[in-house]
């Protein structure tokens, strides 16, 4: 499918994906990775559940400053976009910007305070960052949230992740399925992020975890594709 439309192609000075795409020297990729990995999560809801491809209202979970949220409304053909992440400065900008609806997340206002249900969550690359609690609460909230018909798209870290860090010399073991920890300085130096680091680091998850987990949300797997986000994560979709 070819989507011609034109794209807002600002940044927000703080952009965090940004500035680590500028780190190695790929500022120029920051606009095209945004579109080529929405249209991924496109094919997997058109393979899925064509349905939901118009007139639906979806959920960009960990929206950051926006690099794929402004490729959705038009990508999906959205009735209502709605942007949530912790980073006030991210769902600000891309309410601004995106014509998202904003909705800013904190211990004092989880998720499921939200009182909109979704056909379709997205939430790329966030729970590759998440300590054990703050993944399972965010997850049960999005079930909450999640319409019954809906899908929920999410990327995660798996074996190949472990892989990759073990053979540099890091010792990532999952215990019960989870390995939360921080690998490298190297989020500290390209300030990948304002976020404490027991609050964000790297995650890994098994897939048997991951299924135990959404079965006690009321989610089960219907598609699961290995490194199919970024050639690296393991990207999921659910649904009730
Ligand atoms: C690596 S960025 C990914 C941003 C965007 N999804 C993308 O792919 O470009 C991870 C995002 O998750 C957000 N985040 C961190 N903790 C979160 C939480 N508890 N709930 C929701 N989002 C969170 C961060 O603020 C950050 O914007």
């Amino acid at each position: 499918m070819v989507i011609n439309d034109p794209v807002n192609e600002s940044i927000h000075p703080d952009d965090a994906m940004y500035r680590v795409m500028k780190g190695h020297g790929n500022e120029r990729g920051y606009i095209p990775s945004g579109r080529n990995n929405t249209l991924v999560f496109r094919e997997l809801v058109g393979k899925i559940r064509p349905s939901l491809l118009t007139g639906k209202r979806l959920l960009d979970f960990g929206c950051g400053h926006g690099r794929m949220t402004r490729h959705m409304k038009t990508v999906f053909s959205l009735s209502h976009l709605v942007a949530a992440d912790v980073l006030e400065t991210g769902v600000e900008f891309c309410a601004r910007e995106f014509g998202a609806s904003p909705f800013s997340i904190s211990k004092d206002n989880p998720i499921s305070n939200c009182d909109s249900t979704f056909d379709l969550i997205i939430a790329v690359s966030v729970f590759t960052h998440l300590p054990r609690q703050l993944f399972e609460s965010s997850m049960a909230g999005l079930s909450k949230i999640l319409d019954k018909e809906g899908l929920l798209l999410f990327t995660a870290n798996g074996e190949d992740f472990q892989r990759r860090h073990n053979e540099r010399g890091h010792n990532v073991t999952l215990e019960g399925g989870f390995y939360f920890g921080n690998l490298t300085q190297r989020r500290k130096e390209s300030k990948a992020s304002v976020l404490p680091l027991d609050e964000y680091g790297q995650t890994c998850v098994s897939y048997d975890f991951v299924k135990a987990l959404l079965e006690r949300v009321d989610l089960k797997i219907v598609e699961f594709v290995p490194h199919g986000h970024v050639r690296s994560q393991d990207i999921y979709v659910a649904t009730h």
